[in-house]
């Protein structure tokens, strides 16, 4: 098993469009997909920065891990995402070191991409996300439209509590985030 190099660093932010006017506007980074990763409840947009990637994750499920890391947290640094050769044997090997997993069976992530999380506690306080690369892994990479992929995630059933997405908008606006923070449980460490 090889650490091949870094996919991704990824931010957690309440709203992407929001956050494109630095990373797309300011920084000159070109955005390369938008997507969905259901498991989260997230919508996620890549910027192309030579080779690696910067993800925005923006919480459309108000119960997920994203969401409840916005609420204790704020915006930030989420995690980093390891390209390995071969994710299996990635696994075994964390497994054979003690090293605490999140998954413990790889999913399918955004783009088809089998991926799994190694719990921060066993990385030094950083969410670790392990990603294999796969045959075509790029190919099928687009952009839609960011209100049509958060509609998507809404469908999926993924959320089920009436109100939520009017709870995420008044996030998103920065409006009350001290008493969202004051009664929203405690942030988990990463995504679930
Ligand atoms: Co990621």
């Amino acid at each position: 098993m090889r650490v091949t190099r870094v996919d991704h660093v990824s931010i957690a932010v309440p709203d992407i469009e929001q956050a494109l006017g630095f990373f797309r506007d300011v920084l000159g980074l070109a955005v390369t997909t938008t997507d969905v990763e259901q498991k989260q409840g997230v919508v996620v947009a890549f910027l192309d920065v030579g080779g690696a990637e910067i993800e925005l994750i923006e919480p459309v499920d108000a119960d997920s891990g994203v969401a409840r890391f916005l609420r204790k947290r704020g915006p930030g640094m989420h995690h980093i995402c390891l390209e390995v050769d071969d994710l299996d044997a990635a696994m075994d090997r964390m497994r054979s070191a003690g090293v605490r997993l999140i998954d413990e069976q790889p999913y399918e992530g955004t783009g088809g991409r089998r991926i799994a999380f190694v719990h921060p506690k066993s990385a030094h306080g950083v969410l670790v996300e392990l990603y294999e690369t796969l045959p075509g892994d790029r190919a099928g990479r687009r952009l839609e439209d960011l209100t049509d992929l958060r509609r998507r995630v809404l469908q999926h059933g993924h959320v089920a509590v009436a109100g939520t997405r009017g709870f995420l908008i008044g996030l998103r606006r920065g409006r009350g985030k001290h008493d969202v923070a004051a009664r929203g449980p405690e942030a988990a460490p990463g995504p679930e």
